[in-house]
C-alpha cells in the first residue's frame, strides 16, 4: 500500500536559467479530467475508499481503536463519517470529525452535507471558533480541534460523542495533540464507569503508524489503497538565494511552455508574501503576448474569509490558466482538482519555540521530508503530473523527515491552562504522546504563575479563581487576561476591540504598488501611541460608517476581516457578560486602554537601549520594530508587543506605547528582576 511510496524518480534541471525547459511528455497533453458533470452520488462510488467500504464498516464496529491511513483524496474525510452514520454505528451520540484548519471544518461539511442533499447545518454541521452551523438535528459534525478540546472543559468524557475522528493527526497541531490525550482519556473512564463507549479513528495520509499505534492502545492500522499517478520531481542545479524569485521564474516558465488547462499550485509561507507574488505575475500576464493565453492568479491562506477561499475550486474561466499560491493549507487538508504543476519553494511559516529563551517565534524556515513529498503529492491527484522544487536535491537529503510536533516547539501556557480547566489532576505528568521538554513546561507555569492564573503548592499546580475565566476564553492566556482586567480600567469595550481586531488577521490591505495611496488615507487615523490605538481607530470609524463597503475601498480596509472583528467581538463580550464582567467604554480616555494592554501585556514588554536597539525585557533578547508598525519610526522608551517574527531578525509585531511605571505596577517582583533601569 502506498503509504510509504517509493519516492518518484527524481531529475535535475538542466543548465541554462536556474530551471530546466519542461520536457515535453505525451501524458501532459491529455485533457484534464474534470468532476463537474458526473452526479454526486457516481462521483462517490468513485473514490477509492468506495472499493473498501463493506470491509471497513465491519472492522470499523468491531474496533474501539483504529489508525486509517489512505493518501490525500481517496474520500477517508467525507466518507468515513457517512459509512459509519448510514451503518448506524455510533448513533446514540454524534460522530464528531476534528479538522486542524477552519477551512477545512468548514467546506467538508458543505461537501457532506451535500453529498447527504441535506442543508448544512442539520444533519452535517460544523462548529469552528466564533462559529457554530450546527442544530439538533446534526449527527455528523466537523470541527477544528481546537473546538471539541474546548467542549471537553464542559464535558471532559465527551458524552455526547460515541465517534472522535482525529483527522489530519500527522500535522501534529498542539490541539490534536492535546486532544490525543483527552479522547484517550475519555475513553478509558467510559470503559470504567461502563457508559456507551467512545470510538476513537486516527487518520491521515502520511504518519509514523508506529507511534500512534502504540499510543492509541496498540489500535490496529488500516491501510487504503489510493490513486496515485506518476509524479515527476526536478530539483535545481544550484541552491537558490531567493526562492519568490525562482518561483516566478517558474511560474512564467511553465505558463510559456505548457497547455492552458494544466493548473499550478505554488507553495508559499504567508499572506503577505503570496498577494505580492500575485500582484507581479498578475502584472506580467498582462503584457505577455497573446499567445501565451490569460492567467487567473488565486492567493490562499488560512486568513482569507471563507467565501474568498472556496475560489480555488472553481476552474478558471475557459482559455485561461489557473496558479494558485498557497500556504501549507494546500498541502493535505484542501484537494484541488486541475493542478498539473506544484512548484514548492521548500519553506514553510512555522512557530518556533526555545525553552531556553522563552521565545515563541514565527519563523520561515525549510519543511521537512514528509511535508515535501506531501506538496509533491498534490501533483498527481487527477492525472500525472510534475513537481518543481526550487532547491537542489542535496537540501532535500539534508531535510529532516518528520515536521516536529508543535507541542515540541511552542509556548505552552494556553495547553496547560485548559488542561488544568479540563480537571487533568497532574497536568505536569500529562499522557502526550511526544512529551514536551520539562523546561517549556515549567517555563508555561510560571507564564501562569505571572498572570495569576495558577498557585503552586509543592509539584501540584491547580487554576486560582482569575485562571478559572481565563480558561473560559477562546484566547491566548495573556489576551484573556487583558480582558478580565479590563473593568479595573473602564475601558472593556476597547479591550474588547482590540483583542477582536488581534484575533483575526490583517484588517488592513497594503498593495506595494499604491504605497503612497495607503500611505496618505491611513495617516488620519496612525497613533503614536502605537499599532493597537491605530487599530482601535480604525475600527472606530469603520463603525461609523457601518462598515461601508466604498469607505473599505477608500481607506484600504479589508471589509470582511473586519466583519468578522465584529463577530469575534460579539461572541468575547457574550462571555464577558456571563462571567458578570462590567462593560464600560473609556471614550476618549485612551490612556487607561494603553495602561490595561501594559497589565494584560507585561510579559511582552521591550525596552529602548542606550544604543537604539531594543531588548526583551522577559528574555533579554534582542527585537526590532517591524517595519509595518506605525512606530516603526519612532523609538518610543518601553512598549508591549503582540508577537514575535523572525525573518532575517526578530521583530515585534503589533505595538503599543506603554510607561515604565505601568509595566512595574503590573507585576513588581518581576519587573524588579527585569527591569534595567527601574524609574522611580
Ligand atoms: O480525506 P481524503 O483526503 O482521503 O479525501 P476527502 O477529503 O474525503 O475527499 C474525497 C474527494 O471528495 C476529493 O477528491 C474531491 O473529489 C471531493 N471533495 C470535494 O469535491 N469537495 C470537498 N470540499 C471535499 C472533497
Ligand atoms: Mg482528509
Amino acid at each position: 500500500m502506498p503509504h510509504d511510496p517509493d519516492p518518484p524518480p527524481a531529475k535535475k534541471f538542466k543548465p541554462g536559467s536556474p530551471f530546466s525547459r519542461l520536457d515535453k511528455k505525451p501524458g501532459m497533453l491529455l485533457p484534464r479530467k474534470g468532476n463537474a458533470a458526473i452526479p454526486i452520488d457516481a462521483q462517490r462510488k468513485q473514490l477509492p475508499i468506495y472499493q473498501a467500504k463493506s470491509q471497513l464498516i465491519s472492522q470499523l464496529r468491531q474496533l474501539h481503536n483504529a489508525v486509517l491511513i489512505g493518501e490525500t483524496g481517496s474520500g477517508k474525510t467525507t466518507q468515513i463519517p457517512q459509512y459509519l452514520y448510514e451503518a448506524g454505528i455510533g448513533r446514540q451520540g454524534l460522530i464528531a470529525v476534528t479538522q486542524p484548519r477552519r477551512v477545512a471544518a468548514i467546506s467538508l461539511a458543505g461537501r457532506v452535507a451535500q453529498e447527504k442533499n441535506s442543508t448544512l447545518g442539520k444533519l452535517v454541521g460544523y462548529t469552528v471558533r466564533f462559529e457554530d452551523v450546527t442544530s439538533s438535528e446534526t449527527k455528523i459534525k466537523f470541527m477544528t480541534d481546537g473546538m471539541l478540546l474546548r467542549e471537553a472543559i464542559g464535558d471532559p468524557l465527551l458524552l455526547r460523542y460515541t465517534v472522535v475522528i482525529l483527522d489530519e493527526a500527522h500535522e501534529r497541531t498542539i490541539h490534536t495533540d492535546v486532544l490525543f490525550g483527552v479522547a484517550k482519556s475519555a475513553q478509558r473512564k467510559r470503559r470504567e464507569q461502563n457508559k456507551i463507549p467512545l470510538k476513537i479513528l486516527v487518520m491521515s495520509a502520511t504518519m509514523d503508524v508506529d507511534l500512534f499505534s502504540q499510543y492509541f492502545n496498540k489500535s490496529p492500522v488500516l491501510y487504503l489503497e489510493g490513486r496515485q499517478h506518476p509524479i515527476q520531481v526536478y530539483y535545481t542545479k544550484q541552491p537558490q538565494s531567493d526562492y519568490l524569485q525562482a518561483a516566478l521564474v517558474s511560474i512564467f516558465q511553465i505558463h510559456q511552455e505548457a497547455p492552458l488547462s494544466h493548473d499550478i499550485l505554488v507553495f508559499m509561507t504567508g499572506q503577505e508574501e503570496i498577494e505580492a507574488l500575485a500582484r507581479t505575475c498578475r502584472d506580467i500576464a498582462k503584457h505577455l503576448p497573446d499567445t501565451c493565453g490569460p492567467m487567473t492568479v488565486i492567493p490562499l491562506y488560512a486568513s482569507l474569509p471563507p467565501a474568498q477561499q472556496l475560489r480555488v475550486f472553481q476552474p478558471a474561466p475557459k482559455g485561461s490558466r489557473k496558479v494558485i499560491l498557497s500556504t501549507n493549507i494546500a498541502e493535505t487538508s484542501i484537494t484541488i482538482s486541475g493542478i498539473k504543476f506544484v512548484i514548492d519553494t521548500g519553506m514553510v511559516k512555522a512557530k518556533r519555540y526555545n525553552p531556553d529563551s522563552g521565545l515563541e517565534v514565527l519563523a520561515v524556515q525549510r519543511v521537512s521530508k514528509a511535508q515535501a513529498w506531501q506538496r509533491a503529492g498534490r501533483a498527481g491527484r487527477e492525472d500525472s503530473g510534475s513537481c518543481y522544487r526550487l532547491y537542489t536535491e542535496e537540501e532535500f537529503d539534508n531535510l529532516v523527515n518528520m515536521t516536529v510536533p508543535e507541542i515540541q516547539r511552542c509556548n505552552l501556557a494556553g495547553v496547560i491552562l485548559q488542561l488544568l480547566a479540563l480537571g487533568v489532576p497532574d497536568v505536569l505528568n500529562f499522557d502526550f504522546m511526544s512529551k514536551p521538554s520539562p523546561e517549556s513546561m515549567r517555563m508555561a507555569v510560571e507564564q501562569l504563575d505571572l498572570l495569576g492564573a495558577v498557585e503552586r503548592k509543592d509539584d501540584q499546580v491547580s487554576l486560582t479563581p482569575l485562571g478559572k475565566k481565563m480558561a473560559c476564553f477562546p484566547l491566548e492566556p495573556r489576551f484573556a487576561k487583558t480582558i478580565l482586567i479590563s473593568p479595573e480600567f473602564s475601558c472593556s469595550e476597547e479591550v474588547l476591540t482590540i483583542v477582536s481586531l488581534l484575533s483575526v488577521d490583517s484588517v488592513l490591505y497594503n498593495p506595494p504598488a499604491r504605497r503612497d495611496e495607503v500611505l496618505a488615507v491611513r495617516k488620519k487615523f496612525i497613533s503614536s501611541e502605537g499599532d493597537h490605538m491605530t487599530l482601535l481607530s480604525i475600527y472606530r470609524a469603520f463603525k461609523k460608517v457601518s462598515g461601508n463597503k466604498e469607505w473599505c475601498r477608500e481607506n484600504f480596509v479589508n471589509s470582511r476581516n473586519m466583519g468578522l472583528v465584529a463577530e469575534v467581538r460579539a461572541q468575547l463580550r457574550d462571555i464577558c457578560i456571563k462571567l458578570g464582567l462590567k462593560l464600560e467604554s473609556s471614550q476618549s480616555e485612551l490612556v487607561n486602554v494603553r495602561r490595561c494592554l501594559a497589565h494584560g501585556m507585561f510579559t511582552n514588554a521591550a525596552e529602548l537601549q542606550p544604543d537604539g536597539s531594543y531588548m526583551a525585557l522577559d528574555t533579554h533578547q534582542p527585537v526590532s520594530i517591524h517595519p509595518s508598525s506605525v512606530l516603526f519610526q519612532a523609538k518610543p522608551a518601553y512598549v508591549v508587543f503582540n508577537e514575535l517574527l523572525h525573518t532575517s531578525r526578530c521583530y515585534m509585531r503589533d505595538l503599543c506605547l506603554v510607561d515604565a511605571d505601568w509595566l512595574h505596577d503590573a507585576a513588581p517582583e518581576y519587573f524588579r528582576r527585569k527591569l534595567r533601569t527601574v524609574k522611580s
